[in-house]
């Protein structure tokens, strides 16, 4: 039977452990992805002990901790804390979802494991290669394609055609939803996978857009859009409550009814 194994040179490896301050009372362990790759070695777990004493109630707020005051080579995006800005996106505790977002509290008991985005190539630790997520986002079009001429002030729009964008304008682009989607594991190359096709179809559904039966050719393609199995991983994933399993359902209704 043939047997599979990881490259040597991508088994992860056990870390350095970084054992917290004497007196500490409420010490909790993080065990974090580690690659750096510029020095040639293995990825590798660290395990970090941090007092949440001391320390804010989220999981940034512990890795803010650990980077200021343990060790400064801990490398993670973030930016907004709040939940806005979509940098802090990681697998924590087993899902990904935002480290600004997710409690510590909330986390599972015991130690809290905390990864890279799943299935991206990685920058260093815990920081993905978004760039293909990326140019998939700029193959879309995300902006209001129009043919007919702007009218004095702006396009306007009724309040219930604005209705139709809840849902989708809250989008953050955190790529959570794709890089859990097993769809987008194995056909990231071609299928667009769940956070591109909800920001499509925020486009599509947008009544001040021209474009529609453009941005539809465009996804009717067998890998595009055809790729969702409607596994749901991507709806139950989204730190933001979006549902991009739904988005992409009511563009293949679209297709369907425009061929009839
Ligand atoms: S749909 Fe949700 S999980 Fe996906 S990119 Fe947007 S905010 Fe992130
Ligand atoms: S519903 Fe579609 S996009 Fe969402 S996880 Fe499943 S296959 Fe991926
Ligand atoms: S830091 Fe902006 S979403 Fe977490």
């Amino acid at each position: 039977m043939a047997e599979f194994a990881l490259p040597k040179n991508s088994k992860v490896q056990q870390g350095k452990r970084f054992p917290a301050k004497p007196g500490a009372k409420n010490v909790r362990e993080f065990r974090v992805y580690r690659w750096n790759p510029d020095d040639g070695e293995n990825p590798r777990i660290d395990t970090y002990e941090v007092d949440l004493a001391t320390c804010g109630p989220m999981v940034l707020d512990a890795l803010i901790k650990i980077k200021n005051e343990i060790d400064p080579t801990l490398t993670f995006r973030r930016s907004c804390r709040e939940g806005i800005c979509g940098s802090c996106a990681m697998n924590i505790d087993g899902t990904n979802t935002l480290a600004c977002t997710k409690a510590i509290e909330d986390c599972s008991k015991g130690d809290v494991p905390i990864y890279p985005l799943p299935h991206m190539s990685v920058v260093k630790d815990l920081v993905p290669d978004l760039t293909h997520f990326y140019a998939q986002y700029a193959s879309i079009k995300p902006w209001l394609r129009t043919q007919s001429a702007p009218p004095p002030k702006e396009r306007l729009q009724s309040k219930a055609d604005r209705a139709r964008l809840d849902g989708l304008y809250e989008c953050i682009l955190c790529a959570c939803c794709s890089t859990s989607c097993p769809s987008y594991w194995w056909n990231g190359d071609r299928y667009l996978g769940p956070a591109i096709l909800l920001q499509a179809y925020r486009w599509i559904v947008d009544s001040r857009d021209e474009d529609t039966g453009e941005r539809l050719d465009a996804l009717e393609d067998p890998f595009r859009l055809y790729r969702c199995h409607t596994i749901m991983n991507c709806t139950r994933t989204c730190p933001k409550g979006l549902n991009p399993a739904k988005a992409i359902a009511e563009i293949k209704k679209l297709m369907v009814e425009r061929r009839s």
